[in-house]
Formats: C-alpha cells, structure tokens, sequence
C-alpha cells in the first residue's frame, strides 16, 4: 500500500492536518504518531479488526498485548473496571506522561486488543500531536511501538518509515521525540503495584506516590521459570545484528578492556565499534566510537539509545562493546534495554 506521510509541528498543530489523520483512525485504518516516550503505531482499539491490522504491520505475536492511549483521565474508567484508588493517585501525579497502567479491563475492549488478557494497558500521554489525534478521532487508540517486531522502538520518523512504509496507511512525521524510552508499565491488579517495565519514571517515583511498590521479580531472575510477567517483556528485543557485549566495572579497566577486544577485532579486519559515554569517548583510539551522550545528564543517553542501536546495523558493524551506563534516575530503564540488545551478554573487569 502507499503510505501518506503528513509532516505536523508539534508546537504548531496544522488542523487540517491533523484532522485527516484522524480520518485514518476513524475508518478502522493504522496511522503511526510521535508520543512523548517513543513513536507508536495506532488504530481503534474498540475495532478487532484494526488491532488485528496491528500485529500484521509489526509481525507482531497476537499474544502480545497493546497500550489503549486515552485522552482525559476520566477515560480510564471506561476502559477499565474495578479502578483501585491508588490508580488516581499515580494518574494525578504523572498523566499526562510517560506511565501506562495494568487494570482489569472493561467488557468493551475487544480480546484482540489485549492479547488475550482479562487486564488492560492504559496510558494518557502528554505529547500535543499524541493528545490531538486521539481527541479529534473520538477514539481510544491501541498502539505499540512503532517499530516492526524486534527492532529498537523508533525515536524518529525516519526510523517509521524504515520499519513501516508500504505496510500502514499513515505516519506522521512530528519530529524526533523527548524521553526515547517506552512508558514504566505499572501492574494495578496485584496487591503492591508492580513495575513491569523500567521506564523514565523511576521505582522511588512510583513508591513517593503510591506509598509503596516493587520491581517484577521476572525482570531481573536467571531463574527460567520466574518469567516477565509482560509478555513483550518475554521476547528477544532491539537487538542489533551484529555482537554486542556490555563491559562493566572501573572506568580504566572498562576502557582498557574494551580498547584490547577491538584492537583484536581489527587485526582480523572486523568490523567493529564501541558505544560511550561523552566523558570517555575521546579515550577509544582508531576505532568508531558512537557518543551516546553524557552520564552527567542521563536523559541524552535514554534518548539516544535506539538511534545508536540502528547505526549499529546501518554501519553494518559485527561486533560492539558498550560502555554499562547505570545512571542515578533513568539507569535502571537504559540498562534494561542495553541488556536486552546484548542479549544478556556481559563482560566484568
Ligand atoms: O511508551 C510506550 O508505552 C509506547 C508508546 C507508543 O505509548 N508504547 C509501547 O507499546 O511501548 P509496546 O506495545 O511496544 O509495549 C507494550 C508492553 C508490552 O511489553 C506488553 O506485553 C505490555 O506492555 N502489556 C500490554 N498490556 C499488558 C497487560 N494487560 N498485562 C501485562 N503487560 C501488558
Ligand atoms: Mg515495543
């Protein structure tokens, strides 16, 4: 299919615009949009049919379920039921934003949309295209990443159009967006809210709110059998074609260590390159070196993550090593997908 690509300032809202994606929505069909976390990919998430056009697009698994993006807070409530009050409190204190909830969900979403589930992903984010859109279609919008299945989440629309032109009928181009990572998914429906994804917002964030509250266990077992409980969790993510390997411990030794495998590396003549932080980029000699942005200020490196990612396989380069960047605040969430993307593989100096 010939997708439309509609090009929108988000500081400045073409309303004709942003009306015809809207159409798009309307008439059951896909239109990918900016949100504030990463770009997602949307239909009416009340119509099986456009959920189902969902994993189609993607190459999706149909067990995977999707986020219901919502407009006004009250709108939770409809696609929800059995609200716990906690959920009002984390929603005053961070929607519109970067959280996405887990309640049990209302008769009226459609099995397709969740996967299967008897719970429902509900996220209110705060990006004006994002809000615009879903306001202006009536609708509540079903959507993932805009990525295809496996690939890291796309913070541009150029990575969209990578990943998805000819397969949806709409993307948006509204820019690259802020955070970079996906929303932190709380689980509602167990008896202390359960952080199933690490996301901007932070453990302590959620516990100042919600009085306490804990880390899936699965996310961080080598215990096989205690498993994400998010089922997108689950799978091989974001992973770059070629190796990577995360190197941690001291700053010297990590650049000592990662300087001896490249220069082994590119005595074979492999293509090789080294993911660092601004503060040690400078001390890789005769190697690509992608700065991935400063530890000093961790929101550059959450935003550039996915970027770096999709270089990797766009330099066609067969081996990386990645500097770990367990920052402060966002640490836990960057390292969750770095570790993915290496697929666990790390190396201790
Ligand atoms: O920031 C975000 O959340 C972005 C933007 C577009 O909003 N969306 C996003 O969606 O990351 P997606 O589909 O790529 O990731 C949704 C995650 C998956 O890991 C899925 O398994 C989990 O949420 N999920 C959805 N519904 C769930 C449910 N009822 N119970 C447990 N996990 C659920
Ligand atoms: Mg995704």
């Amino acid at each position: 299919m010939k997708t439309e690509i509609i090009r929108i300032d988000p500081e400045n809202i073409d309303e004709n615009a942003i009306e015809k994606a809207a159409e798009y929505i309307k008439s059951g069909t896909l239109v990918a949009f900016p949100t504030e976390t990463v770009y997602g990919l949307g239909g009416d998430a009340m119509d099986k049919n456009a959920s189902k056009s969902i994993y189609a697009a993607k190459g999706r698994p149909s067990d995977n379920p999707l986020i219901v993006h919502i407009a006004d807070v009250s709108d939770l409530y409809k696609v929800g039921e059995d609200i716990p009050e906690r959920a009002a409190l984390l929603a005053e204190a961070f929607w519109p934003g970067p959280m996405t909830l887990i309640v049990k969900k209302s008769s009226d979403i459609p099995y397709e949309t969740t996967g299967g589930l008897d719970t429902v992903a509900v996220r209110l984010p705060s990006h004006p295209i994002a809000r615009e859109l879903i306001r202006r279609s009536g609708k509540y919008i079903a959507a993932p990443s805009a990525n295809k299945s496996g690939r890291p989440s796309p913070t541009k629309a150029s990575h969209v159009i990578e990943d998805l032109d000819g397969d949806v009928e709409c993307i948006i181009d509204g820019g690259d967006v802020e955070i970079g990572l996906e929303s932190t998914i709380i689980d509602l429906t167990e008896d202390i809210p359960t952080i199933l994804r690490p996301g901007r917002i932070s453990l302590s964030d959620v516990i100042a709110v919600a009085g306490e509250a804990r880390m899936d266990p699965g996310l961080s077992s080598d215990d096989e059998s205690v498993r994400p409980k998010a089922p997108g969790m689950r799978y091989r993510h974001y992973a770059p074609k070629g190796e990577l390997v995360i190197v941690e411990g001291d700053r010297d030794a990590v650049i000592r260590k990662i300087s001896e495998q490249c220069g082994d590396h590119l005595a074979k003549g492999d293509k090789v390159a080294v993911i660092a932080s601004s503060e040690s980029a400078g001390d890789y000699e005769g190697v690509r070196v992608f700065d991935i942005g400063a530890k000093s200020r961790e929101d550059e490196i959450a935003s550039n993550l996915y970027d770096t990612l999709r270089k990797l396989d766009e330099e066609g380069i067969e081996y990386a090593y990645s500097e770990a960047f367990d920052t402060p605040h966002v640490g836990t969430a960057i390292m969750n997908r770095l570790l993915k993307a290496a697929g666990h593989r790390v190396l201790k100096v």
